[in-house]
């Protein structure tokens, strides 16, 4: 591994923040030179100015449903440390509801003791002292029996389907047994960079078919079963891909069960699904959230980047393939990922309803892999960053939802049914279909200091960007609130059932996440470069910024302390950059004591309830980082980068293990700059030869928790 400092080798041209033009053309098909996909006129967040609110909301720890995912001794594991011997079918580990194993004085505000990193541009994954890190599993190592050792020159569709796949994003750990020995390890693989996977690259055009299908492979999912070293936070697979458990689904031969209420409807069925319920494959997979009944969500996001064939497509699906992204001549010229190539159903022009079949959010249930992975329509379809679940006081669960776009929305689900707690056959049965029908809900905000906001960042003078909001219903079951759309029309083209009834336009919601043990809800704004240009929305007080480069984190308290409110509050924790800039913000905070922090992109809490930060694509000049503060207390802003990923890439993930002992990230597009190829690497991360997407465990070299 190449420890030696190296400059950026910006070969190419970087992008908004420092993301560089590779990665905007191979993760989201170059959203950022099309248009903004909302044109809609809806409501503006300045005319729903409402009074004063207070500026932090009450902790109610306890009195919400918290939970611990973990390996501590109230992470519930049903297995008591038994293996399967076959792949039967498995008991999960359902964590307790009610129980956690945090300490209720001092949720959130848990001091974090290790020293920060500094920002930097190193080749490598950096650390804090008195920290170990080890790559966990990287792209092509063996997941499923039989599969081949990786070989880069022969590369086949067989063989990667069988292995880890490529940029690996959401990472979920999940307790096998109550002694902290064993769990299972789920990713996400959000898509593939072919320019950095086939050695000889020339063009996507240029690929055989056998090469796109092995990228169709490297999508998806996988599920592996990990062991702990003993004694300290390093986690191992174990079994080299021979364990039950172990799983890979992909965009290619995976087949899902489409539910709710806008299964079976006329826009998803097609030519091989006459009855439009079962879909082959999931792409573009990018955050997610493991459930308190122990499955994972995973959300759909860039899918409208795989279609070609859009103008040939019925008329009346134009405007809501535009909504969406979807290539269209006029508007959206550039191309796509040529899997059309290998599978004509990615030809709108052929097949125009399989596009209304990616952009939900799915959940698999990785203790069981012979189970059906489904897609929920009742969550809504747009490009999902991913899902995180809550129980509420009353046991239905509440889903929190992002849509990244610029100026595209925040959404929640209610379930209709309530969770039952333990890991009985009947609350086990119940709990699988808690995303099966509910209520969703669009947010519409309403700001305090409306006259105060200039999009320069300043804070208003009544020293919050703060304010109070409300969700809007947008169906219910199978009943539709918004005029001249069914529910199914609602669900399946939700972006423009949130146009309808005036949402409000945020800068790219993205991983969105409520803290168990407070019930407030904390959402990644990573940035939007497009805010306060001409004839776009201007600066507001939850987007204070006009040109919003580095993004700003959201604290949103539903009203009551109950998740499933129709009205909250809300206010700015975080309005990220350099603390020297003083249109950033820390809660107050000494901003000379907090760490510099940009694009905000995915949120996860420590048991102790402290908030972890990564980040997507830093405009400081940094590589992207893991960064953590506590949300309560009065260390709440004193912000600390954990660490640093290699050069090109994003920090994924992130997910802190139940005893605060381990943290994961995924490390996403490592050596992703323009120009650089197999045979040119501009990372050589993580072994030394070229650029490999992996996961990585970071602990205390003393075995000790991570802050105190
Ligand atoms: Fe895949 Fe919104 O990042
Ligand atoms: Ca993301
Ligand atoms: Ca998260
Ligand atoms: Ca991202």
């Amino acid at each position: 591994m190449s420890d030696r400092p190296r400059l950026l080798p910006l070969l190419g041209a970087t992008r908004h923040g420092s993301r560089d033009a590779m990665t905007c053309l191979y993760r989201c098909g170059n959203a950022c030179d099309h248009p903004v996909p909302n044109t809609s006129d809806n409501t503006y967040f300045g005319d729903l100015v409402e009074g004063e609110v207070s500026r932090r909301g009450v902790v109610r720890a306890g009195a919400v449903g918290a939970l611990v995912l973990g390996f501590g001794s109230t992470a519930v594991g049903a297995l008591a440390g038994a293996a399967p011997a076959a792949a039967a079918p498995a008991t999960p580990v359902v964590p307790e509801v009610g129980n956690p194993t945090a300490p209720q004085r001092g949720v959130g505000s848990g001091a974090l003791t290790f020293k920060p990193i500094p920002p930097n541009q190193l080749d490598t994954l950096v650390v804090p002292n008195g920290y170990d890190h080890h790559v966990v599993i990287r792209w092509g190592d063996p997941v499923l029996p039989g599969a081949p050792r990786f070989d880069l020159r022969g590369q086949t569709a067989a063989a990667q389907a069988k292995q880890f796949g490529y940029n690996n994003d959401f990472v979920g750990v999940l307790p096998l047994d109550r002694r902290g020995k064993r769990a299972l390890l789920v990713v996400n693989h959000e898509y593939t960079n072919e320019d950095l996977m086939f050695p000889g690259f020339t063009g996507l055009d240029n690929l055989t078919v056998e090469q796109v299908r092995t990228a169709m492979a490297a999508h998806g999912m996988s599920v592996v079963e990990l062991e702990r070293v003993d004694g300290t936070g390093q986690w191992r697979p174990v079994g080299q891909g021979r364990r039950p458990y172990n799983r890979r689904v992909t965009a290619l031969g995976t087949k899902f069960e489409l539910t709710g209420p806008a299964a079976g409807s006329a826009w998803l069925r097609t030519a091989a699904d006459p009855k439009g319920r079962t879909v082959v494959g999931t792409l573009n997979n990018c955050a997610g959230g493991v459930t308190p009944w122990g499955t994972v969500l995973s959300g759909e996001e860039n899918f409208n980047q795989y279609f070609v064939g859009a103008d040939a497509a019925p008329a009346e699906l134009k405007p809501r393939f535009d909504r969406y992204g979807i290539t269209t001549a006029a508007r959206y010229p550039s191309g796509s990922r040529k899997w059309e190539r290998a599978d004509e159903r990615f030809d709108l022009a052929k097949h125009p309803n399989e596009a209304h079949r990616f952009g939900w959010i799915v959940e698999i249930d990785p203790f069981d892999p012979e189970s059906r992975p489904r897609k929920h329509t009742a969550l809504g379809r747009f490009k999902h960053e991913g899902a995180n679940v809550i129980v509420a006081r009353d046991k239905r669960v509440v889903a929190y939802m992002g849509d990244d776009e610029r100026f595209d929305y925040l959404y929640k689900f209610v379930s209709d049914k309530k969770y039952l707690p333990g890991d009985s056959w009947v609350a086990r049965k119940n709990n699988l279909t808690l995303l099966e029908s509910g209520t969703l809900y669009v947010a519409q905000f309403a700001q305090t200091s409306a006259a105060e906001i200039d999009g320069s960042g300043k804070l208003p003078a009544d020293g919050a960007f703060n304010g109070t909001g409300r969700w809007i219903k947008l169906v219910s079951g199978n009943r539709s609130y918004v005029d001249g759309m069914t529910a199914a029309d609602v669900l399946t083209f939700t972006r423009l059932a949130g146009d309808k009834v005036g949402a409000t336009k945020m800068d790219r919601p993205e991983d969105v996440e409520p803290s168990l043990l407070t019930g407030k809800v904390y959402v990644a704004l990573t940035n939007n470069s497009d805010r306060g240009k001409a004839g776009k929305p201007a600066a507001d007080e939850i987007n204070p910024r006009n040109l919003n480069k580095h993004g700003q984190i959201l604290e949103l308290v539903e009203d009551r302390g109950d998740n499933t409110a129709e009205s909250f509050s809300w206010s700015l924790p975080i309005v990220a950059g350099d603390p020297a800039d003083p249109s950033t913000y820390f809660a107050g905070y000494d901003k000379t004591k907090v760490s510099p922090i940009s694009c905000p992109d995915n949120v996860a809490f420590d048991a102790t309830g402290n908030l972890w930060i990564s980040t997507d694509g830093n405009a400081l000049g940094s590589n992207d980082g893991l960064f953590a503060t506590a949300v309560e207390g009065p260390e709440r802003g004193h912000l600390k980068q954990f660490l640093t990923v290699p050069l090109g890439a994003e920090t994924c993930g992130p997910f802190i293990t139940g005893d605060n002992r381990s943290v994961f990230v995924a490390v996403q597009h490592p050596g992703e700059i323009t120009g650089a190829s197999v045979e040119k690497p501009a990372s050589t991360w993580p072994d030394g030869d070229y650029a490999k997407p992996g996961v990585v465990v970071t602990w205390r070299l003393d075995g000790g928790p991570i802050g105190s």
